[in-house]
């Protein structure tokens, strides 16, 4: 496998079909996730016509493999969303090859920090189903992947750590989890 990176905004339609379709399988065991029709596809358009966005897909020859966005939320942070593999090419090394080249795109526009919010709406990590107030910043230390496995894992490996939780953000004991990681040492 030799993979190349290009920009989500130059795929041909077919192969922007394709990242919609990963982003919904990769995602399928989440209830939230893009489930109603054209969901996938109008947030794969909106990281090539929304000017805050951009993203960056993972190809072998011309198959898409996976692909990885980012929002300019703030001046010196952005958001990393999403990141998706082809559920038949995970465990593979592209989400780490993604992310290693969406930090360096990130890094040289001088962003400080990359953050993402990883759901857990599912029961991916020991988090879930607890009523997490008061003291949220308490329950931060103990948190853990379950055997249902969670992204946190995968964003540990990477030098992210969690940085906050938005308890009940998909429903009752189903939170978001904020990790961060630092890009360049503050001046
Ligand atoms: C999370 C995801 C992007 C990782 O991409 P990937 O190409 O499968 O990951 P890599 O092969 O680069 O994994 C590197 C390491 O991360 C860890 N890792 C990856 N996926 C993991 C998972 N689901 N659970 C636990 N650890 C995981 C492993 O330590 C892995 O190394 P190993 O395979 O040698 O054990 C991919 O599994 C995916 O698309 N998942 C569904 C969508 C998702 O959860 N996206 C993140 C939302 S915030």
């Amino acid at each position: 496998m030799t993979l190349r990176f290009v920009p989500l905004s130059e795929l041909s339609s077919g192969q922007r079909a394709e990242a919609a379709r990963i982003l919904r399988e990769a995602l399928a065991h989440m209830p939230a996730a893009y489930n109603d029709p054209g969901e996938a596809e109008a947030e794969v358009a909106a990281f090539i016509d929304d000017e805050d966005r951009e993203a960056i897909a993972a190809l072998d020859g011309e198959a898409v493999l996976g692909w990885i966005g980012l929002i300019r939320t703030y001046d010196h942070a952005w958001e990393l969303h999403p990141l998706v593999v082809d559920p038949r090419r995970q465990r593979g090394g592209v989400g780490t090859a993604l992310t290693l080249a969406l930090e360096a795109r990130a890094a040289a526009a001088g962003v400080l920090t990359l953050y993402l919010g990883a759901d857990d709406d599912y029961g991916g990590t020991s988090l879930f189903g607890r009523d997490l107030f008061p003291d949220v910043a308490r329950k931060i230390g103990g948190i853990q992947s379950t055997a249902r496995g969670h992204a946190l894992s995968f964003y540990q490996k990477l030098g992210y750590e969690v940085v906050g939780l938005i308890p009940d953000a998909n429903g009752a004991g189903r939170p978001d989890i904020f990790m961060a990681k630092r890009l360049t040492p503050p001046r």
